[in-house]
């Protein structure tokens, strides 16, 4: 935009100036922006490394289950399925050693901290609020409404969807882990309970994939929401998972 747009020959602004710059707006529109501090560091930074593992995990972990037709020569000569566990392992662990350190934070850290693993369950205006969001999603409402953490819809995936989710995959993962790592090994003395309660080694891989399509689909949702609301929303949200900061467009309406 630019200051000497739809100016007059005069140099005043015509009556029917558009909006020319900023501090215009403001006063024509008594628009206000403001801005709050929500998401500290360490969950910023847990954000990003935790999403990198997370794409690594599916990729690989579908290759374990559906892997690539079998490479010529001699089998001793090709290590590619060793690799693609091997990279999966590795992802397995960041992703398990951060969610300890999320749940760290959780204790220690701000408010919005807190809001992946507890949810206001016996709040009704929490629920009545989560169908107010959902009507949003939907079209079916015209204007946002403005929350400083997580909207009560997307709190309400991260919780169940989310967080149940990864920890489910860390607790069988663990335990299809413990198979190869041995009796005896502390793999085995944590988790290797989790096989017989799923019946047996079969169905453990089984459920464990499941578990991938639904954080899959935790996914493709999240970032289309993500994207969705920082279009339609009024408010910033993919840059507040990088810098910290939520700016709330135009407040003062
Ligand atoms: C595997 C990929 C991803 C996973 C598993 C994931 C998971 C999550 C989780 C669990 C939270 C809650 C964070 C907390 O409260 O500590 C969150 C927040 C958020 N994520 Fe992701 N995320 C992923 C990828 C992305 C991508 C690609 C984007 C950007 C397009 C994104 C944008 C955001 C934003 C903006 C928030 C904050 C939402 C809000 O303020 O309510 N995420 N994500
Ligand atoms: C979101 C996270 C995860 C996803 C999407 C994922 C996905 C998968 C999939 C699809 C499989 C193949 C299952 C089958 O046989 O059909 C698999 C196998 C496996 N995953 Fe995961 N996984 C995740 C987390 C973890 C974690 C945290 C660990 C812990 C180290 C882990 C360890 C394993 C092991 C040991 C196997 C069996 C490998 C084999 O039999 O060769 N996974 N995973």
């Amino acid at each position: 935009m630019t200051a000497h747009a739809n100016q007059s020959p005069l140099g005043k602004p015509a009556d029917d100036d558009e909006i020319a710059d900023l501090a215009t707006a403001r006063n024509h529109l008594q628009v206000r922006q403001t801005a709050i501090y929500v998401y500290e560091w360490p969950v910023r930074l847990w954000h990003w490394i935790n999403a990198a593992a997370i794409v690594v995990l599916a990729a690989t972990g579908y290759l374990i289950a559906s892997p690539l037709p079998s490479l010529p020569g001699e089998a001793s000569q090709h290590f590619l399925m060793g690799y693609i566990r091997f990279a999966h392992f590795t992802a397995g662990f960041v992703m398990a050693i951060g969610m300890v350190g999320r749940i760290y934070w959780a204790f220690v850290g701000n408010v919005h901290a807190r809001q992946m693993f507890i949810l206001p369950f016996w709040s009704g205006k929490f629920w009545r609020e989560v169908l107010v969001e959902a009507q949003w999603y939907a079209f079916l409402r015209d204007y946002p409404k403005k929350y400083i953490g997580h909207n009560p819809l997307a709190q309400l995936a991260m919780v169940t969807i989310y967080s149940g989710g990864s920890l489910f995959m860390i607790v069988t993962g663990f335990a299809l882990y413990s198979e190869g790592a041995g009796q005896g090994t502390w793999f085995d003395t944590l988790f290797g309970w989790v096989i017989p309660l799923a019946g047996n080694s079969q169905n453990l891989h089984t459920i464990h994939h499941i578990g991938m399509w639904v954080i899959i689909c935790f996914v493709i949702i999240h970032v289309y929401a993500a994207v969705r609301e920082d279009i339609m929303s009024r408010q910033s949200m993919i840059s507040t998972m990088v810098s910290g900061w939520r700016m709330f467009k135009d407040d003062g309406k």
